[in-house]
């Protein structure tokens, strides 16, 4: 179970099952509902039009927005559970740095992005650099993160399947790594592979280090951001990231490709999971810029208008190769077509570092 250290109480628990079902309506039979509503045929405009003045789509946007703040900030929300419990989970992070210290590479040196500062990413108030507490929430926030998919997890795993298959490489960089969903899903993967994971946020290396420790898995994490990675030249033979791209403005996005490229060897595999093509055509990219708005996810409308294609190769990649991802266990309509439920627009992201 995650947020496992932490405790937890009954009413925090039942309070989260009731915004997870009640996730489960708004992105199944409430979002059905209003995409009939939305109509076909229409720009975004139009589709606006259609929508406005109905009660149904109030009801679905108002959802959207503040299930995501109760999920944190309500009477049991996840910060107003964990917060009190700062100096134990401070303590317990803390502790586990001890442990294989050799394996942790903090750099309390390092700056933010800025962009990475300015707002409360997917509405998780503060942010996750910060406080222990936070790396906790996350990982409790990130089992509710796709309410329609019974197992979220799964996602990493196929993920790291998939980069077996198409590199079994022996030495990754998992980049923005969290705490660490993908890093140990490769290293559970391929145990006699070296494997760090990197991010800008020192709590969820630090959880990640952790739980790594807990699995007995040998994984180094590493502070820095994808934009100034501190490793050498050619030392990796993949570059992995999940949920990564749609947190970048393009200017960093760019950045961060050009240094995966300087730092993977030549033939390199780059693979990301990300939110990029968007299936439904003109009604899927309204409601995935809705939900960009709504969820404080301001980059996600600016990564989906960027031709990755063209900048992975302008960055020094060849291969490219962009498709789409089906979520997990229990998710529907993985097509070109609007999605029968609402649901993230996974896209494997890959390309091959030019000799
Ligand atoms: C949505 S989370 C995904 C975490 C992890 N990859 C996973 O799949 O669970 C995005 C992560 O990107 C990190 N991040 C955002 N901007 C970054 C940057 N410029 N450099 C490194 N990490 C960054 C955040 O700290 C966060 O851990």
């Amino acid at each position: 179970m995650t947020g496992m250290d932490a405790e937890i109480s009954f009413e925090a628990r039942a309070y989260q099952a009731c915004i997870s079902g009640l996730k489960r309506q708004w992105s199944g039979p409430l979002y059905r509902q209003v995409v009939d509503l939305a109509g076909t045929n229409c720009d975004a405009k139009g589709i606006e039009q259609n929508l406005r003045k109905d009660s149904r789509y109030q009801v679905f946007g108002w959802l959207e927005h503040y299930l995501q703040q109760f999920k944190y900030l309500g009477r049991w929300g996840m910060l107003t559970e964990f917060t009190p419990q700062e100096e134990k989970l401070a303590k317990l992070l803390a502790d586990a740095a001890a442990i294989e210290p050799d394996r942790l590479d903090l750099d309390p040196d390092m700056a933010l992005p800025d962009y990475f500062c300015v707002g409360d990413f997917h509405q998780h108030p503060g942010g996750i650099w910060s406080d222990a507490h936070d790396a906790f929430a996350y990982e409790w926030g990130a089992t509710l993160t796709t309410p329609m998919s019974a197992d979220h997890g799964d996602l990493h795993d196929r993920f790291a399947g998939l980069v077996n298959e198409m590199a079994a490489p022996e030495n990754i960089l998992d980049q923005a790594c969290g705490f660490g969903k993908t890093t140990l899903a490769l290293k559970s993967l391929l145990p006699d592979a070296r494997v760090t994971g990197s991010d800008v946020a020192g709590p969820c290396l630090m959880l990640g280090h952790k739980r790594a420790v807990e699995a007995g898995l040998d994984i180094r994490f590493v502070q820095c951001p994808v934009e100034d990675l501190r490793f050498d030249d050619s030392s990796f033979d993949a570059v992995t990231g999940s949920m990564l791209l749609h947190e970048m403005p393009p200017s960093a996005i760019r950045a961060s490709l050009i240094e995966a490229r300087r730092v993977l060897k030549p033939g390199g595999l780059y693979a990301q999971l990300d939110f990029y093509d968007v299936p439904g055509g003109e009604v899927g990219r309204f409601f995935h810029n809705g939900h960009s708005a709504r969820n404080r996810e301001p980059y996600m409308m600016s990564l989906i208008k960027m031709d990755l294609a063209g900048e992975l190769e302008a960055a020094g990649f060849e291969d490219v190769a962009i498709v789409p991802f089906e979520e997990g266990a229990g998710a529907l309509d993985n097509g070109p077509d609007l999605p029968h439920q609402w649901r993230f627009p996974w896209t494997l992201i890959t390309g091959r570092a030019k000799p």
